[in-house]
């Protein structure tokens, strides 16, 4: 490598990500958003870490409830994703705003993305500030996925869904197509809210 800089700004060397969309729920009040920076860490037992901004509402609720789910959506749901991260859900119901279907969760109260082909059921463990971010630490209380697109060894079929792969500043690599693709937030934001 030729160029080194302590000049720390935005750097998105660590992508390209899968794009999640983090779920919470409090007092009846369902709310989604996108995040990039997520990580498995621990199988046993299995912990799942968020990193997520204070400022958010998903932050507020999570906080609350104790309670989050992490939904994986397919590429062709990245619209989804795009407006979910795009959209604030102090300002507006973003399940009724984007026609978000949801299905039933089976241990904790989080809303589950029908779209999702895997989502995590979360009970908070840990939740505790780092710089600007604050790691929310869940530990797996069950897990959703589609059967039809996992294989016997429990990776996921590529052949039949590929995942939303975010490269940082708005953009996705399509994995159907191997291209790069922008998807604006807030033009999906504007989309979603008309389309349906
Ligand atoms: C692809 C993508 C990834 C994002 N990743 C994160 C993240 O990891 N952590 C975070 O705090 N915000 C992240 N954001 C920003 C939030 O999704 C955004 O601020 C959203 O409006 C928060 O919604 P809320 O206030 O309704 O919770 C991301 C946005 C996009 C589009």
């Amino acid at each position: 490598m030729d160029k080194v800089s302590e000049d720390i700004g935005k750097f998105y060397h660590h992508y390209p990500r899968v794009a999640v969309v983090v779920t919470a729920r409090f007092n009846g009040r369902d709310n989604a958003m996108a995040v990039a920076w997520h990580t498995p860490l621990s199988s046993k037992p299995p912990l799942y870490g968020v990193a997520i901004s204070p400022k958010r509402f998903t932050y507020e609720l999570a906080a609350d409830s104790r309670e989050f789910a992490v939904n994986f959506l397919p590429a062709c749901r990245v619209d989804l994703v795009a407006a979910t991260g795009g959209s604030k859900g102090r300002e507006m119901d973003k399940f009724s705003a984007f026609k978000i279907a949801r299905q039933d969760s089976v241990k904790a109260a989080v809303p589950i993305l029908k779209d999702a082909y895997a989502a995590y059921e979360c009970v908070m463990v840990d939740d505790r500030l780092y710089g600007d971010h604050r790691l929310l630490v869940g530990e797996i209380v069950a897990v959703h996925y589609l059967e039809e697109v996992i294989m016997a060894d429990g990776t996921l079929d590529l052949g039949k869904v590929g995942p939303v792969l975010y490269l940082g500043n708005e953009q996705y690599l399509d994995v159907e197509e191997c291209r790069l693709r922008t998807v604006d937030r807030e033009f999906c934001v504007g989309r979603l809210k008309i389309d349906h």
